[in-house]
């Protein structure tokens, strides 16, 4: 039988993402790692190595290359030239079209441009790219907008309305406590009383993972960002904000004994039958932080009832095989922001971009040294 993957994925407080050495913080070394990212970053993308350092995480002992080895380890397998985590999916390409509310909070080209074309991708967690759809609890959009002034804005988003864990290091833990015991099959019971004792926040996203509702399809489900950032606009003035993908499709739900008899590729087929009678539409809602609402803990959700705009729409119109779509070789790395958008401190922003730049660079080797051929269409696995 297939073994199931993890629901979610995770990673440390430090990495470094050029070595698995852990970095000693001297000024030179620093020097070395900064210079070249803000000049990078002067032109316009926000670069990982900065935004790490100013968070506090590089320095510690974990890296972003331990980080995708322990991920690789809890997977029970590599699946070369596959993301390490959210490896299923598919492609899907159409456009944004701004709200007027949003060019106020922020002068990022995306919404003060008519109409931005958007190549994305939906998926489900874990890291088996052919495990039966029903098996994840969490699904994923993941968007690359590209504006005519040729900047970008990245972004990956999930289902669940907050992460389980407030820092790195705690995902990683999560990642080494709910691995299966090779003696039992399951997690060691000893390892997750110590995970839930060091990190105790964790409990509430179980709560959420054992009563809500699941959707019956990509298309009804909201992808929350999670993660906060700030909102610049034309005048220099600074919003702390989270987005989500809110669905125009209404919800439906999907019971566990319909789930039990779904085809392993539901998703995909339900999309399918959707793009081909018209568009999939989403609404990009962004929440706006009150004075003193945590901007630098993904696992703590803001209140009920925070300013909420729509700043814009999603539409969805064609959807491609991942094996040989436009988006299979793109790192949706949450760090690659246009002017008008910058991170928040929030530790887990900056080191996602770290990890995520490790699996990407492995994949693209495995890839190129021909040595993916089911991740690139060229082999039905048996
Ligand atoms: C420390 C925390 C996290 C770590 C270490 C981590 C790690 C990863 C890795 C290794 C990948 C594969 C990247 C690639 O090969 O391109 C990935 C993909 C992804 N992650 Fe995370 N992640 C973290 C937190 C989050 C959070 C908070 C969210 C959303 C709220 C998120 C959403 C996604 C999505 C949507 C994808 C798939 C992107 C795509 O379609 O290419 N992750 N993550």
């Amino acid at each position: 039988m297939r073994r199931k993957s993890r629901t979610t994925h995770h990673l440390d407080k430090q990495i470094d993402r050029r070595s698995a050495t852990p970095i000693r913080t001297n000024r030179k070394r620093l020097a070395q790692l900064i210079i070249p990212a803000l000049a990078i970053a002067a032109i316009g993308t926000t670069v990982t190595a900065a935004w790490g350092w100013s968070a506090g995480w590089i320095g510690t002992r974990v890296t972003a290359t331990r980080f995708v080895d322990v991920m690789e380890q809890t997977n029970g397998k590599v699946y070369t030239g596959f993301r390490r985590a959210h490896s299923k999916g598919i492609c899907v390409t159409g456009r944004f079209q701004p709200a007027a509310g949003a060019a106020s909070l922020s002068k990022a080209r995306v919404f003060h441009q008519a109409n931005v074309p958007v190549l994305g991708r939906l998926s489900i967690a874990g890291a088996d790219p052919h495990a039966p759809d029903a098996t994840q609890r969490v699904r994923s959009m993941a968007l690359l907008l590209r504006t005519d002034d040729g900047q970008q804005w990245r972004t990956a988003m999930n289902s669940f309305p907050f992460f389980p864990v407030s820092t790195p290091q705690g995902f990683y833990d999560q990642r080494l406590a709910t691995a299966p015991d090779p003696a039992t099959g399951k997690p060691d019971p000893e390892k997750l009383h110590v995970f839930f004792a060091a990190h105790p926040e964790a409990r509430n996203y179980d709560a959420w993972a054992t009563t809500a509702p699941w959707p019956n399809s990509w298309a009804n489900t909201q992808f929350n960002g999670v993660d906060a950032f700030r909102f610049v606009n034309d005048i220099g003035a600074r919003t702390n904000v989270r987005w989500a993908m809110r669905p125009q499709e209404p919800f439906v739900a999907m019971s566990a004994q319909q789930r039990a008899g779904a085809d392993n590729e539901y998703l995909s087929e339900d999309f399918e039958r959707r793009v081909a009678l018209g568009p999939v539409r989403w609404d990009l809602v962004v929440t706006i932080a009150a004075p003193g609402d945590p901007i630098d803990d993904p696992s703590r959700p803001w209140p009920a009832g925070r300013v909420q705009i729509v700043a814009g729409t999603l539409e969805l119109d064609k959807m491609t095989p991942q094996a040989t779509g436009p988006c299979r070789d793109v790192n949706f790395d949450p760090l690659v922001l246009p002017n008008g958008i910058e991170p928040s401190d929030d530790p887990v922003l900056a080191a996602r971009s770290t990890v995520y730049a490790q699996s990407y660079n492995r994949r693209e080797r495995e890839i190129a040294r021909g040595q993916a051929t089911d991740a690139t269409g060229q082999e039905v696995p048996r």
